[in-house]
């Protein structure tokens, strides 16, 4: 196993379409324990192959408690096949060193795909929960699409992606998410409390980020 280095936001490969995979081969395998490796090197909750430079339809996702034992699952030939709700999601990107936004994500998801022993298997992830987020940040990244195309504030974006040295927003390609912005302005409209808690992830994510920043220095 070794760790890879992690393609930066910048990189054009970011924005293209991965290719379905055709057989769990010795070289597919190698890139998953590659994948969860450099993941876990670099404390992600998820990691998707063009993020490594690899053009495969694969990508990991480990939801569990830091300091608890590890639950990696891994995704191969991914599809969403059911959607629902609306939720506010803070997001950062391993491709996007130390830069977080708001962006709108489905509440409710449920994918199919392959496990690393080509096993078709269900995975349903409920109530914005982070699985339900991670899911589909990490499915954006095997069409070429980022994190920052869901962003619920433009000029907030590209102010944080300015402070953190990287390149602006592309404008043409956010994603017009109408609906879904109209029902999380709703939904926080009535549950204030809720932007409250946003606001404690947003500070409890910097703070955790600063202490990173420290243990590196
Ligand atoms: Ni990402």
């Amino acid at each position: 196993m070794s760790i890879l280095k992690i393609v930066e936001y910048g990189n054009p490969i970011l924005r293209e379409k991965s290719k379905e995979v055709t057989k769990i081969s010795k070289k597919v395998k190698t890139l998953v324990s590659n994948l969860l490796e450099t993941m876990y090197h670099a404390n992600g909750v998820g990691l998707a192959g063009v993020q490594v430079g690899e053009l495969l339809r694969i990508f990991v996702i480990d939801v569990s408690d830091p300091e608890g034992p590890i639950d990696p699952i891994v995704f191969i030939n991914p599809k969403i096949i059911k959607k629902s709700g609306a939720i506010n999601s803070y997001e950062g990107c391993l491709s996007f060193p130390k830069a977080y936004t708001n962006v709108r994500r489905y509440k409710n998801v449920t994918v199919k795909a392959l496990d690393i022993n080509g096993r078709p298997f269900i995975k349903e992830a409920r109530d914005g929960e982070l699985l339900a987020r991670a899911i589909q940040h990490e499915f954006d990244h095997l069409d070429g699409k980022l994190f920052i195309d869901h962003s619920r504030n433009y000029f907030e974006t590209t102010n944080i992606l300015q402070k953190c040295n990287l390149p602006p927003v592309e404008k043409e390609r956010l994603i017009e998410e109408k609906e879904l912005e109209e029902e999380i302005v709703e939904f926080e409209k009535a549950h204030p409390e809720v932007i409250e808690k946003q606001r404690q992830e947003m500070e409890e994510t910097q703070k955790q980020q600063e202490r990173q920043n420290e243990k590196q220095n």
